[in-house]
Order: C-alpha cells, then structure tokens, then sequence
C-alpha cells in the first residue's frame, strides 16, 4: 500500500485537493494501486491551529510518506505575520523541499489543441498544440551558492555545482524523457561563458550514453529562450539549472494560457515526490467554486507517474482531462468568450471523473 500525505492548505487549496482525491480515488483500484490517504495541516491553517506553518506531526506524516499532494498556501492574512519565517511559503514550503532533498522540479507545459486560442502566440506556430516538460534543478547554482554577499557597492552571487549534482537532475530528465514518445532532451547550458555551464554539458554528454534511446542536444539558454516562443513545438524534455530554469519555465508556462492548468512534480532521491499545482492559494476567488481543478488533477497524474510508477493510470487521467476539454467545459481562467459556458471546480472534477 503507497501512503499518501494529503497537505490541502490554503485558500482554494481544500477545494482543488477534494477533486484531485476523487479522481485519485476513482482510477487508483483499476489499475491495482491501494492508495492510503492522510491529510494534515499545513501553511496558514496549520499556522492558525498550531502557531506553526509546518507543526512536527505534518513533517513527521511527510517523512513516512510515499508521496505528498500539496494545495496551496498563503493568503493576505498572513502576509503580515511579523516572523517571515512563519509566513505559510517561507515556513512550510521552503523547508519541505529543503528537509526532503526535492532537487528535481518538473513542469509539464501543455498547450491542449482544444486550448490553442489561449496561447499568446501566432496561431500557425501552436496548431494542435505543444508538450513540453521542464525539469529544473532546484536546490543548487546561483540561489545556494557561497560566498554571498552585499558590502557597499560591491555584491557576490557564486554559481556552484557538483558533477554529483549535475548527474543526478540529468537521470531525472533522461529517465522522463524515456517515458515519452519523442525521447528527446535539449539540456540548456551558457557553456560559451560559464564554467558550471561547461562541467554542466560534458556531465550531460557523459549522462546521455547511458540512455541510448534518448537524444540529447545541447542549447544555449538565450537561444532556448527565442526557440520556445518561435518554434514551441520542437521541444520535448528541457534540462537546465535552477536560475535558468526558473525563467525558461515560466516562459513556457504563460504559452499554455492559464496557471490553472499547470501541475509540477518536485523529485528527490528515489521514488518520493511532492506533488501540487504550480498556482498559489488564489484568495481571490476561494469559497467562490471558481477554481480550475485540472492542474491539482494533473498532479495526481504525475504522482502516479513518478512515485508510483503507474504510468497506465496517468496516462488515463491525462487523456480524460483532454476529453473533457475536447467537450467544450471550461472553467472561468480557460473560458474563451464571455458567453462560454462556466463549470465550477467540483463539476469539472466530477466530468474528469466521467470521463475516465
Ligand atoms: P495565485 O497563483 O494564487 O493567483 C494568481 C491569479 O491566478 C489569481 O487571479 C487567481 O485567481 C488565478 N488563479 C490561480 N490559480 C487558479 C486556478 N486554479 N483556477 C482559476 N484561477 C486561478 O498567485 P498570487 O495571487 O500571487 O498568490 C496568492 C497567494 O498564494 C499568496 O499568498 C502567495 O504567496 C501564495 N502562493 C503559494 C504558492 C504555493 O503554495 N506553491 C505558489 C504561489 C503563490
Ligand atoms: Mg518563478
């Protein structure tokens, strides 16, 4: 039996995680997948509850978990915490990622065919959609590295890797990529200038020859960044390090229309995997049953996929979300006239569950 630490959090948080448990719940007995859940606090109501945005008893559920299914936290309440190290991001996801060795970040960025008219790019570049899967190093380069420093005028940012590093994020990508049917990887690097870029690429070169299935390229991260929005549909798995990354992948991100589509999966050593949607808590429309379920459900997909190596199960969530989307049901962020017809978060997850 897989344990499952089920973290809702905040906002629409609760109300995303109840679709994407039923659709867990649904498909998990058809393909032999006896799933355990346990929800715990965390963030802001964990903060309200216990004076903590990540109490001992939520770590401890993490700690002997298989997986994590994350909402969201934060919101404008506590946004005025006065210790920041109590504040639900800083305090409870910072820490789970750190404590958890999550160095692997993937995002899928799909642009669905029936969403085309949501991207902002010419429609002849983007006809019947993209699939792209960003795996972004996550807890090395620029953002760890030391010295650190700001004296006066003078400021120190150090980019740092490891071979070891390197090597481990590139498996994850290599082993993605074997799961697709394009088997392609472009590791993204500035070997032309950086030195971590240089080890990154012949660490990637080294990586590749044990994945003679899958092609790798090497690309320049400005080139990277022109090609995603000339020609998006060249691309299958992108690898690259956190700073990179964390820009290439919201580039790629605002191309498929709408946060509220977006999953990510965060991977550490082995099968153990945080998974939640890139969105946050959007207090703006919490309580409203305007939230878009999908990219909380396509994070069940991914869960399946990478903690539970159940990729038959994932794959049949991923086709429903399209059928369900080929059917024309939108919820308000995906509708695309004023006139289109709205469904709110449980009935989304109720045709997804249908449609399975
Ligand atoms: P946000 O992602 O929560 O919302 C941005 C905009 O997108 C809002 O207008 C929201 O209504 C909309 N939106 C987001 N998800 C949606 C969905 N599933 N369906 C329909 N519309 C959706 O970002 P924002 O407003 O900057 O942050 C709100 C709170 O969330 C803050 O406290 C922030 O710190 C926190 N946050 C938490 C994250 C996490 O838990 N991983 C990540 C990002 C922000
Ligand atoms: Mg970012």
């Amino acid at each position: 039996m897989a344990k499952i630490a089920v973290l809702a959090g905040d906002g629409i948080g609760p109300e995303i995680i109840a679709e994407g448990l039923k659709v867990l719940k649904a498909v998990a007995p058809q393909h032999g997948q006896d799933l355990e859940f346990t929800e715990a606090l965390v963030g802001g109501a964990a903060y309200d509850a216990t004076g903590h945005p990540l109490p001992p008893e939520t770590l401890e559920l993490v700690q002997n978990s298989d997986a994590i299914f994350f909402g969201a936290v934060g919101g404008p309440k506590y946004d005025v915490i006065p210790d920041p190290n109590m504040r639900p991001e800083r305090g409870a996801l910072l820490p789970l990622r750190k404590k958890l060795g999550l160095y692997a970040n993937l995002r899928p960025c799909i642009l669905y065919s029936a969403l085309s008219s949501a991207c902002p790019l010419r429609a002849d570049l983007v006809e019947g959609g993209f699939d792209i899967l960003v795996v972004r190093e996550l807890t090395g380069g620029l953002y760890f590295g030391q010295p650190k420093s700001w004296e006066g005028d003078n400021a120190i940012d150090t980019c740092l890797y490891s071979r070891e590093e390197i090597t481990r994020i590139l498996h994850v990508a290599f082993k993605a990529a074997q799961k697709r049917p394009n088997k392609r990887v472009v590791s993204v690097d500035k070997a032309n200038v950086l030195e971590t870029s240089r080890l990154w690429r012949d660490t990637a070169t080294k990586v590749a020859a044990e994945y003679p299935d899958v092609e790798l390229s090497h690309q320049l991260v400005d080139a990277t960044a022109m090609d995603l929005v000339r020609r998006p549909q060249s691309f299958d798995v992108i690898v690259t390090e956190n700073l990179f990354g964390d820009i290439l992948s919201d580039e790629a991100a605002q191309l498929t229309g709408s946060l509220g589509m977006l999953p990510s999966a965060s991977l550490g050593q082995g099968t153990f995997g945080l998974y939640e949607p890139s969105h946050g808590s959007a207090p703006d429309i919490a309580g409203t049953g305007k939230a878009n379920p999908l990219a909380t459900i396509l994070s069940a997909a991914l869960l399946l996929r990478y903690s539970l190596g159940a990729e038959a199960a994932a794959l049949q969530i991923e086709k429903a979300v399209e059928i369900v989307l080929n059917a024309g049901h939108r919820t308000g962020d995906i509708a695309e006239t004023p006139d289109t017809k709205i469904v709110t978060c449980t009935e989304m997850g109720d045709l997804v569950v249908a449609a399975l």
